[in-house]
This record gives C-alpha cells, sequence and structure tokens, in this order.
C-alpha cells in the first residue's frame, strides 16, 4: 500500500468514527437539554448544597459557621441584582476556597480544579439554586433524621471497665472462675469471694468503685441519680456544640469530617483536648491521618500563620470540653480492658 491509499484509509476512518460518535452523543444531548430547565437545575442544586454546604452556612442559607447566604441582592428579580457580579463572585468563591479571618475556620474548594469534590456543572447547579431563591427545598434533604440515631449504645464499653466486684474479679482470674462459660461450682466461688472483698472493701471492691465512677463520666452523667440523662444528656452537649454537623458518632451525625465512632482508639485524651481546644493550634506533624485530603503534602502550612482545618474552634467551657474529650476518649471497640494487675 502506498503512502498516499494509507492516510485516505486513515482519513475515511476518522470521519467515519466522528459521524458514530456524533450519531451515539445524540441521546445524550437531548437528555441534557431536558434536566436543563431552571427549576429542575436549581433542585438539583438544593439537592447538592444540602449535602455539601448546610454544615457551616445553615439549612436555609442563614448562616452557621459559613456566613448567611440567603441575601436578597443575590436573588434574580432582586432590585440590586446584578447578575454577572453575583455568579462570577460566588463561583470563584466555591471554586476555590478561601481562607477566613476567623481563626481555624475555611471555606473548602470545591472544584475539582482545586483538589475538591465537585465539577463545574455542579457547581453551576448550586449557583443557580442559590440565585433562584429555592431556600426551602433543601430542607427536604437535610431534614433526614440525620441527628435521631443514638449514640453508641456503650454495652460494649460498659464491659470494658468491670464495674462490679463480681465483674473485676472473673475479668482479673478467668482461669480460677472460668471466664466466660463457670461451671456451677466456679459461680459459687465467684459469689462468694465477691462478697467477702466487699466486705473487707478490698482491692476489687475498690477497682469495681474506681470504673463505676469512669463510667458515669464516659456515660456523661452529671448526676448518677439521674440515670435517664446518661447519653442523652452527653448527645445535646455535643450535638449543641455542632459536632455532629461535620461527624459522625454512631449513627448519628454526617460525613464532613472523619467519623469520631472509634476515635478513642486513635487518639488519646490529651490530644482530643487540645485538638477541640483549638485545632488549628495543632501543628501539621501532630495531626496524623485524616486531614483532610486536599491539604495533604500541601506547603502552605509552611508558611501560613495558622494552620488550615475545616474544623473550627467551638467555644465552650473547661467542663464541658472534659466531659466529651471523656466521653470520645473512651470511644473504642475493644472488647474487655483487664483490670491492671492480671494475677
Ligand atoms: C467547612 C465549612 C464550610 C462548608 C462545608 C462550606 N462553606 Fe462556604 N464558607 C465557609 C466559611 C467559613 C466562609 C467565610 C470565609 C471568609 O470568612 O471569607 C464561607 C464563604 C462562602 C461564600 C462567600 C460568602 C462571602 O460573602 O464571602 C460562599 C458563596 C460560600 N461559602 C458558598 C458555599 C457553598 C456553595 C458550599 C457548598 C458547596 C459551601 N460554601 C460549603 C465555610 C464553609
Ligand atoms: C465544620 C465542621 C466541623 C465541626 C463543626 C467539628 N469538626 Fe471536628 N473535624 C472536622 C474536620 C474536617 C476534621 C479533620 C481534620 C482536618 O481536616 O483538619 C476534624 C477532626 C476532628 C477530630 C480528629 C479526628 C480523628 O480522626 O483523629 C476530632 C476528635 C474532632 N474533629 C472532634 C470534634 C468535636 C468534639 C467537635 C464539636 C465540639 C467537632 N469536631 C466539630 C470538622 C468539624
Amino acid at each position: 500500500m502506498s503512502t498516499r491509499m494509507v492516510l485516505s484509509v486513515a482519513f475515511v476512518a476518522f470521519v467515519v468514527i466522528g459521524m458514530v460518535v456524533y450519531v451515539l452523543n445524540e441521546g445524550r444531548r437531548a437528555d441534557y437539554n431536558i434536566l436543563t430547565s431552571t427549576e429542575e437545575y436549581a433542585h438539583l442544586g438544593a439537592e447538592l448544597y444540602a449535602a455539601n454546604c448546610s454544615q457551616c452556612h445553615g439549612p436555609q442559607g442563614e448562616g452557621a459557621i459559613g456566613p448567611a447566604l440567603n441575601r436578597p441582592e443575590w436573588h434574580v428579580g432582586d432590585k440590586n441584582y446584578d447578575e454577572t457580579t453575583v455568579q462570577t463572585f460566588i463561583r470563584n468563591v466555591v471554586h476555590r476556597g478561601q481562607y477566613s479571618p476567623q481563626p481555624g475556620i475555611q471555606m473548602p474548594a470545591w472544584s475539582k480544579d482545586y483538589g475538591g469534590p465537585l465539577n463545574d456543572e455542579e457547581i453551576q447547579k448550586i449557583i443557580t439554586f442559590i440565585t433562584e431563591n429555592q431556600w426551602t427545598v433543601p430542607l427536604e434533604y437535610t431534614a433526614t433524621p440525620n441527628f435521631v440515631g443514638a449514640f453508641p449504645p456503650n454495652s460494649a464499653q460498659k464491659k470494658m471497665y468491670p464495674s462490679t466486684t463480681q465483674e473485676v474479679l472473673a475479668a482479673k482470674n478467668p482461669a480460677k472462675y472460668g471466664g466466660a462459660t463457670p461451671t456451677a461450682e466456679q459461680k459459687a466461688a465467684l459469689s462468694a469471694d465477691a462478697k467477702a472483698d466487699e466486705a473487707a472493701k478490698g482491692p476489687a471492691y475498690q477497682e469495681a468503685q474506681a470504673n463505676t465512677e469512669k463510667l458515669r463520666l464516659i456515660l456523661g452523667n452529671p448526676d448518677p441519680n439521674k440515670p435517664g440523662e446518661k447519653l442523652d444528656g452527653l448527645k445535646q452537649l455535643i450535638q449543641g456544640k455542632g459536632c455532629l454537623n461535620c461527624h459522625a458518632i454512631g449513627s448519628a451525625g454526617t460525613t464532613l469530617g472523619p467519623s469520631l465512632t472509634e476515635v478513642g482508639s486513635r487518639r488519646d485524651a490529651d490530644w482530643l483536648n487540645t485538638w477541640i481546644k483549638n485545632p488549628s493550634l495543632v501543628s501539621g506533624n501532630n495531626r496524623g491521618p485524616n486531614v483532610m485530603p486536599w491539604f495533604k503534602g500541601d506547603n502552605r502550612t509552611d508558611f501560613w500563620p495558622m494552620q488550615p482545618t475545616f474544623m473550627p474552634t467551638i467555644p465552650m467551657t473547661d467542663e464541658e470540653r472534659a466531659k466529651i474529650v471523656d466521653y470520645l476518649s473512651n470511644l473504642k471497640t475493644a472488647e474487655v480492658v483487664l483490670p491492671t494487675a492480671n494475677k
């Protein structure tokens, strides 16, 4: 075959493939046109807003960690609405993110171009939603029972801290008392030994008392005479501080930040206390895993005066922080922590 023939065959193939691709895409273009009605577009934007933005800007754009976005001058039809300025402003901030003058708070970058999760079309949907004033729609999506889920029931945790004299003795001497499958004799021996230890206020009794106190703190019950307050009180505290806007604990909460369900397995009380007090003061080296991915290996932390993190510094009293830290540092899956002297 001559070079010219090869070239003509290649050219014909090129044209034919081009036509086939065009025809195949026709269907997709038609679908796309159906979806681009403004109302539909805004509705899809509302769904994206609920999933990505409502934690910080409020379910109805009323503002929370970030400023209010439901401003009249951003709505099509408002007398001060200037399409080009508004659209460009929102697009730029959402694409690139924005450092905030408030310490420890960031507007994340959302565009894939800047390491974020959204493409241009998705961002345009959100902008259409904001400017079309569709603020009641995200509630349909955010009203899902995010916060209804229970905190981890802590039955596993209770086991971590044997809190009766019997439990302490059994955990310390599995061979003597038969572990998980005791005989009737071993059960009777355990019961008798526990009674004797309690009467003498012996070591197993002391340990059980200490563990009960630990449990009381873990369960967040400020008043041991009101058992009903236990986890509910703690959940109210943590939810009231906004932690569940970004974190999941058990089946409650959301997924913007890392799940805290087992955070006690990777973070100790000291670290948690420092972090929650002011996340932006914890240096990059001491953050470990779970830093938001678009800051991984990002040298900005070397010279940026504050450490970029999306976790805000949330005002609370020392006592409130102590309760949260104690609960979180004990959130781990370990089944049983053996009492100290295991002999
Ligand atoms: C982690 C919290 C957080 C999330 C999530 C978040 N933002 Fe923000 N956003 C902020 C903060 C904080 C600011 C203010 C930054 C500053 O102080 O300049 C801001 C600013 C903005 C602004 C500019 C407002 C202004 O007047 O400067 C827009 C627009 C905006 N966000 C839109 C969005 C959209 C759309 C989403 C979802 C795709 C989103 N944000 C998700 C925290 C967040
Ligand atoms: C605006 C969202 C947001 C809020 C509100 C928030 N956090 Fe965070 N948190 C994050 C993000 C994001 C990270 C991951 C660190 C990073 O990206 O810088 C994080 C990290 C953490 C970590 C470390 C987790 C790990 O895996 O090691 C703990 C613990 C934590 N937060 C606790 C809390 C507590 C307690 C509260 C409430 C007082 C809270 N957070 C409120 C976003 C938030």
